[in-house]
């Protein structure tokens, strides 16, 4: 894996800006969420730095459930997006507030929000650390974004190239070998 020398992001852009959105959050949500609080929906495995780094910054109360989606590549054309791991409690009535690393195509985003559609939550609505429109092929607009990006393929703070780098504290562009 061979990594941009400087990083696209430093920790410190990113530590400003999830500060900035969880303010934002806490805008929106801290009245309406009332005594149930609002729901982080993590997209695993990606949303999962971004996601506790956020919820740090969130001073409404907060509970966590996790989804993971797999899009197969033989399929990927297709959008097919499987669920190996869904919310273990009901959303419905709740303010659900879905977590993703990153906007790319939008499908594993958008099977998502139809997945949790269906338990008839009080609101559903997205905030992604990064978004790449360009890519873009299911129509879907994040509530907050982190950064928006051109079609870079990026590794650190939750992304990873062959599950290598999510640990990195920046984010980084893969170069070709
Ligand atoms: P879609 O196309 O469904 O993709 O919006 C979202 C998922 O694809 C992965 N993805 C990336 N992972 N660097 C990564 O490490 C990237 O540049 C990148 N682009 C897309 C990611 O898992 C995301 O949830
Ligand atoms: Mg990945």
């Amino acid at each position: 894996m061979r990594l941009s020398p400087s990083p696209l992001i430093s920790a410190e852009q990113i530590r400003q800006r999830v500060a900035h959105l969880g303010r934002q959050i806490d805008a929106e949500y801290s009245s309406l969420a009332g005594e149930d609080g609002l729901i982080f929906v993590v997209i695993l495995t990606g949303g999962l730095f971004f996601s506790a780094d956020l919820a740090r910054n969130v001073n409404t109360p907060l509970r966590f459930e996790f989804v993971a989606a797999r899009s197969y590549e033989k399929t990927q054309s297709n959008g097919h997006v499987v669920f190996t791991h869904r919310p273990e409690r009901s959303l419905e009535g709740k303010h659900v507030l879905v977590i993703e690393d990153i906007l790319d195509t939008g499908r594993t985003a958008s099977a998502v929000l139809d997945l949790l559609k269906a338990d008839k939550p009080a609101s559903l609505a997205l905030c992604a650390l990064l978004d790449k429109p360009s890519r873009r092929i299911t129509p879907i607009q994040a509530k907050y974004v982190g950064f928006s990006i051109d079609d870079h393929f990026v590794v650190g703070y939750g992304l990873d190239y062959e599950q290598q780098g999510r640990h990195l504290p920046e984010i980084f562009t893969l170069e070709r070998e």
